[in-house]
């Protein structure tokens, strides 16, 4: 019986010595890594990567006047590490579907028009403050998913990102999507932007913090 207790009793230590140890972690990094989530089947084809770097305006195409369809928005942030401390030089990646929620991509079986005046993805360089910012439109919802768009990260050293962003204005369609209901209650705050006017535009700030690969 005594043994036992003695069993029960350093259980308990060292599952609260792990639970402080953790606390600690949390508290010394301050800044929440951002969840991977799945890039899905239409990441774009070629690779944004072997498209033109640093191309942040996704609502116009290289040499064509005209503008994409949808609601025109402005999204920036930063990348971060978990220590908050901004990473710059990260290639941020985006792509997402068009406002009528298909994607540029031969696996797309939406029959959805296609808007051919929309660049489906975008590329940018964080500054000096991590910070980064495209300006594209809201994306479509498609058949299964709510709106969002897709983020891909790198920076040296750190463990690349896959997540998406999604939009709070669009807490019900969330809040059915399989995907978004995987994340913990925690880490869907940390993917859902508000989006206010801002200079004529409706403007959200996503922020995204890495994991060192050490
Ligand atoms: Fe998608």
């Amino acid at each position: 019986m005594i043994e036992e207790s003695r069993r029960e009793f350093l259980a308990n230590c060292s599952a609260l010595g792990l639970s402080l140890a953790g606390f600690g972690q949390l508290l010394e990094a301050g800044c929440l890594t951002s969840p991977q989530q799945t890039p899905g089947p239409f990441y774009p084809e070629p690779a944004i990567s072997r498209q033109r770097h640093n191309d942040t305006d996704l609502t116009r195409k290289l040499g064509n006047d005209e503008v994409a369809r949808g609601e025109i928005i402005r999204v920036k942030g930063q990348v971060k590490d978990e220590g908050c401390r901004p990473i710059m030089g990260a290639v941020v990646e985006i792509w997402q579907a068009c406002s009528s929620g298909r994607y540029n991509h031969s696996r797309d079986e939406n029959q959805a028009a296609l808007d051919n005046d929309f660049q489906f993805w975008g590329s940018a360089i964080t500054g000096p403050e991590g910070d980064y910012e495209f300006l594209t439109i809201k994306p479509g919802e498609y058949p299964g998913r709510t709106s969002h768009i897709h983020y891909a990260v790198q920076a040296k050293n750190y463990r690349p990102l896959v997540t998406q962003m999604y939009f709070a204005s669009e807490g019900r369609q969330n809040a059915r999507d399989g995907i978004y209901r995987r994340l913990t209650q925690q880490r869907r705050e940390v993917v859902t932007v508000e989006f206010t006017k801002q200079d004529e535009v409706q403007a959200g700030k996503f922020d995204m913090v890495l994991s060192g690969n050490g």
